[in-house]
């Protein structure tokens, strides 16, 4: 029982959109630009009374009320962001408080970027077979508020991001495949945010080194993970990569000589919401009927760190 067998999914941004448009009355930038470099064309913000914690708990109720599961179920609760609405407590402990989870149920935040999430799944994986929890599945969250650390002077990076939360619940099974790779390069230069001066809260970020660091992370963690697994890419049903750019999914089409179909996007609606955005493309593909229960999904992700990391999920 080693496998990842996902039970429900469910999905929340916040209410404002804006447009390319929008943010080229603010920078000088353009849509023309916007779309042919990122493929992004809207993106969702928390407005009032909106934040990491109420994306993250409509996402997780749908989870589970998706996964036909009660609080009683969930033996751990792990939350992957570096947004959350305070430093302390953690997501997680929101959410526990909120959807009522036992007292013996652990609840605590992963922090590895836009990784963050495959971090998640794989921790809380691993918790469930050590075989010590209460109960027999995990709640597991990638939610972002990135806005709130977006400087919206910055055309480098004001038009990239998106708030956005997904939730998932996960038990194990033997009737899987399964395989994981998670790794970092260490780097903590390229892209980083949320320090203590003025402007070190902000994202900063070297555009193009993380894109180089990408092409060259996510063809390799791909391999990893189907030569763990001793598959090959014909095997698996949908490749969900981390929804930064569309550039960098259709190099990583081109260098795997993969069917492009077998790729996701959907960071024209969202942008890139960071931890959020993979299990936001799981969900969608669920809810629209492109994927089915049974089949097996690679996802891959990269990010500030430079964290990268792959994994296998029976959906
Ligand atoms: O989640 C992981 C985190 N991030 C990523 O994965 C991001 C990876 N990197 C990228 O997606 C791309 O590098 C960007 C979309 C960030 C930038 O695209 P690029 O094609 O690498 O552009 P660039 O940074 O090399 O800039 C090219 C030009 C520059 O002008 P000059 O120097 O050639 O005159 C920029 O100043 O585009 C300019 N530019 C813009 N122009 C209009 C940069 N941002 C904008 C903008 N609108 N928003």
């Amino acid at each position: 029982m080693n496998a990842i067998k996902l039970l429900g999914t469910g999905r929340h941004v916040p209410s404002r959109c804006l447009t390319n448009d929008d943010l080229s009355r603010m920078v000088d930038t353009s849509d023309q630009w916007i779309r042919e470099r990122t493929g992004i064309v809207t993106r969702y913000l928390c407005g009032e009374g909106e934040g990491n914690t109420s994306s993250a708990l409509a996402a997780a109720k749908t989870a589970m009320e998706r996964a036909g599961v009660g609080p009683q179920d969930i033996g751990v609760c792990v939350a992957a962001t570096f947004t959350a609405d305070h430093a302390t407590p953690s997501l997680a402990c929101e959410l526990h408080q909120l959807l009522g989870f036992a007292e013996t149920t652990p609840a605590f935040d992963v922090n590895a970027a836009c990784t963050g999430f495959l971090h998640a799944l794989e921790t809380a994986r691993c918790l469930l077979a050590a075989g010590r929890l209460r109960a027999p599945c995990a709640l597991v969250v990638g939610s972002e508020a990135l806005s709130r650390i977006t400087d919206f002077t910055d055309r480098s990076t004001c038009v990239l991001f998106g708030d956005g939360a997904a939730a998932a619940v996960i038990r194990l099974t033997d009737d899987a495949p399964y395989a994981c790779v998670l790794g970092a390069r260490g780097d903590t230069q390229i892209l980083r945010a949320g320090g203590a001066g003025e402007m070190d809260r902000f994202i900063h970020m070297d555009g193009p080194a993380v894109f180089r660091f990408a092409v060259d992370a996510v063809p390799k963690c791909i391999d990893a993970v189907l030569s763990q697994a001793g598959m090959t890419l014909s095997q698996v049903d949908h490749v969900i990569c981390h929804q930064a750019n569309s550039r960098i999914i259709d190099y990583v089409v081109r260098r795997l000589k993969a069917p492009p179909e077998k790729f996701y996007k959907n960071m024209d609606r969202y942008g890139n919401t960071s931890a959020a955005s993979i299990p936001i493309a799981l969900d969608e593909l669920l809810e629209k009927g492109l994927a089915r229960q049974g089949q097996i999904a690679l996802c891959v992700g990269f990010g500030a760190g430079l964290t990268w990391g792959g994994a296998l999920l029976k959906l």
